[in-house]
């Protein structure tokens, strides 16, 4: 199932269980100080889940952009980092509730994605009874694949904001995949577990000195890395060979004249300039210009760091306008403006490319 399906898919679900779909927000927050660039599918909804503003509905779901560059050094490195992903999500605003969000996500992966359910296995928070439950005794999730966690794994937060404890869905990718290691299971550091989809159950708001208040009401956030589940959906081992991002790796291949899948460090770049070369687009398209402070500075480093990535790979010339190109040409269906935006950010790219 190709990534434009899957998006597609989980909004249509999520459509028929009431939610409003809503378009991606910007990358570049709105009316927030505290956050530099959107990295999570719920933070353009802050202030609908503290109650400060009233959201158009008590149900909405999305694909969000999301930008991240907290494990930069990593992007490349690993089947999993990105500094840009889109993340799927439902979200309840004071509405439902766990017995509705678990339920919902089971139906979804399994029914509507066709996910096998002897490979699924679940995290709950610590002394979370009531999730447990609803996996054990609704779902029949077998106990054995029921994992209790801490608040290091099972409690989601970015920065100030809401937050809450979490539940977490796994697909065991089988033990070809994993360090072999007597202890290996979920929240292992290897790749036979891989989390799949976050359930937050978010009843709690953060603040700048790390103080948790209570929220008026119960909520629901859930985030579902879109290139993760299409790497379980193609069967492929990373999301690198995804049809989101294999298709820029292969414009980076043919620019540099270079194969990829024979030696990490030539994979190792062709992965920084296909990662990099997204956020630089999505950043780019969504208003931001390189510059040395702030969101631009993030863009000017990103871009700075797959021009270097490029000089490794041997290549000497200005590259990365088709490096955007393959990029919109990945994004068209799920982000038409990319297309009408494709002048102005090649542009934007030359100029700093050049400088
Ligand atoms: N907001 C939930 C997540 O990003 O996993």
């Amino acid at each position: 199932m190709k990534g434009d399906e899957i998006r597609s898919r989980f909004l249509k679900f999520m459509e028929g269980k009431g939610h409003l779909i809503l378009p991606s927000a910007s990358l570049v927050p709105q009316d927030d100080p505290s956050l530099l660039l959107i990295g999570a599918g719920m933070a353009p909804f802050k202030r609908y889940f503290t109650g400060q503003a009233k959201p158009p509905r008590h149900r909405i779901a999305t694909s969000q952009k999301c930008v991240r560059t907290g494990d930069l050094e990593n992007v490349g490195r690993t089947a999993r980092h990105h500094t840009f992903f889109e993340m799927l999500g439902n979200f309840s605003f004071g509405d439902y509730f766990k017995s509705e969000a678990i339920p919902w996500a089971w139906e979804f992966l399994t029914e509507e994605l066709g996910l096998p359910r002897e490979k699924l296995w679940v995290s709950v928070y610590t002394d979370d009874d009531e999730a447990y439950e609803i996996w054990s005794k609704e779902i029949g999730v077998p106990a054995e694949h029921i994992v209790r966690l801490g608040k290091d794994t099972n409690f989601w937060e970015i920065g100030p904001g809401p937050c809450g404890p979490c539940s977490e869905i796994y697909i065991d990718l089988g033990p070809e995949r994993g360090c072999g290691s007597a202890t290996c299971g979920v929240g292992c550091d290897c790749d036979r577990y891989l989390e799949i989809w976050n359930l937050v159950f978010t009843q709690f708001d953060r603040d700048a000195e790390g103080n948790y208040t209570p929220l008026p009401k119960k909520n629901i956030d859930t985030g579902m890395g879109l290139e993760r589940i299409a790497s379980v959906l193609q069967g492929v081992p990373s999301n690198f060979d995804t049809d989101l991002l294999r298709p820029v790796i292969a414009a980076a291949e043919n620019i540099a004249q270079v194969e990829y899948g024979r030696q990490t460090k030539t994979d190792v770049a062709l992965k920084v300039i296909a990662d990099h070369g997204r956020a630089i687009v999505y950043l780019i398209g969504d208003g931001v210009l390189p510059s040395n402070e702030g969101r631009g500075y993030v863009l000017r480093r990103l871009l700075r760091r797959a021009v270097r990535f490029g000089r490794l790979l041997g290549i000497a010339e200005p590259f990365l306008t088709r490096i955007a190109e393959a990029v919109v040409g990945v994004g068209r269906i799920g982000y038409p403006d990319l297309v009408e935006k494709e002048g102005y950010i090649k542009e934007v790219i030359a100029r700093e490319e050049e400088r």
